[in-house]
């Protein structure tokens, strides 16, 4: 575990871990990040009508009309893609997390923890299929399409080189992940290409843009990056519209579906959690050192007192 965090024990439910206390052995302050996360994330849940059940994941729709991203995205699709497959993830979660510690967590918290550094736990594939599926619906926008401006555009051409390198890693990215999957720009603010690690000394130079693919259900939250863009690259999100020619649905999108005033939204976002949890660290990081401080102080005192000479 990297220096400076801490293993968090969790009480785990019997019906998906051993029935007893599980180090996970996440550090503190990558749980607090997704503890942060989940301040931005719109509710998706509702009071349960009975005090046995604390709450349910609810079927989020995307921000738009089903037929509104027609003629590049089908309401067919649309149907297709949100009311059976995103609805399935929820109504499936909901029946796994039933009646465990994990049943009214938010999303976020559940992914992170069913992920188990890798040693994947049986609700992480819905909880993280949800979590894409809205996160992929609100990286579209009718009319959408053309390119990046502000800061978003400035921080591409630098961790790029240029737009158009960009558009081709992401283009890449997305055409030849195997099999099910996602690709994603993502903000990485942690240089330690350790999944969960805390980079004990961040520096302005080492936050950057980065392209990644994941399989399945994975994100890029399980490795502790900021998502800002996702195309779903399973074969659901575009059999109907194009057959199976992923490349020209990967082209409309980029050319006629991304929003950019989201992707610029989540950045500025991304980039105010991490100088948050950096003024976090070194507040708790000054906490420590004085605390030392004050040990040292009061050793030193008694031992000073000890080494008095006895009086006569
Ligand atoms: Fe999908």
């Amino acid at each position: 575990m990297a220096a400076g965090s801490t293993a968090i024990n969790f009480s785990t439910p019997c019906a998906l871990f051993p029935c007893q206390p599980l180090s996970l052995g996440f550090s503190r302050s990558s749980f607090h990040r997704h503890q942060a996360a989940k301040n931005q994330r719109r509710s998706t849940r509702r009071a349960a009508s009975t005090p046995a059940i604390t709450a349910k994941l609810e079927l989020k729709p995307p921000p738009y009309p089903l037929n509104a991203l027609e003629p590049h995205m089908s309401q067919e699709t649309l149907s297709y893609h949100w009311g059976k497959h995103h609805r399935g993830y929820v109504e499936n979660l909901n029946k796994q997390i039933t009646g465990t510690e994990l049943d009214g967590m938010l999303l976020e918290d559940i992914i992170f923890l069913t992920y188990n550094r890798g040693d994947i736990l049986p609700p992480f594939n819905n909880a993280a299929q949800i979590w894409n599926h809205e996160f992929f619906w609100e990286s579209m926008k009718p009319d959408g399409g053309g390119k990046p401006t502000g800061d978003l555009l400035e921080l591409i051409k630098r961790d790029f080189g240029s737009i158009d390198t960009f558009m081709e890693e992401f283009r890449a990215a997305a055409s030849t992940q195997f099999g099910s999957g996602w690709a994603w720009l993502a903000y990485k603010a942690n240089r330690l290409d350790v999944g969960n690690a805390v980079n004990p000394s961040p520096a302005d130079e080492d936050k950057k843009l980065v392209v990644v693919k994941s399989p399945n259900a994975v994100n890029p939250l399980v490795w502790d990056y900021y998502p800002l863009l996702v195309i779903d690259v399973w074969e659901h999100a575009y059999i109907l519209d194009f057959e199976a020619r992923r490349a020209d649905y990967i082209s409309i999108f980029m050319e006629k579906l991304v929003s950019w005033e989201a992707v610029g939204s989540r950045l500025e976002m991304a980039k105010a959690q991490a100088a948050e949890r950096e003024s976090e660290e070194r507040r708790r990081q000054e906490e420590e050192e004085k605390n030392a401080g004050d040990a040292e102080a009061v050793e030193m005192y008694l031992d000073s007192n000890s080494d008095e000479p006895e009086a006569d």
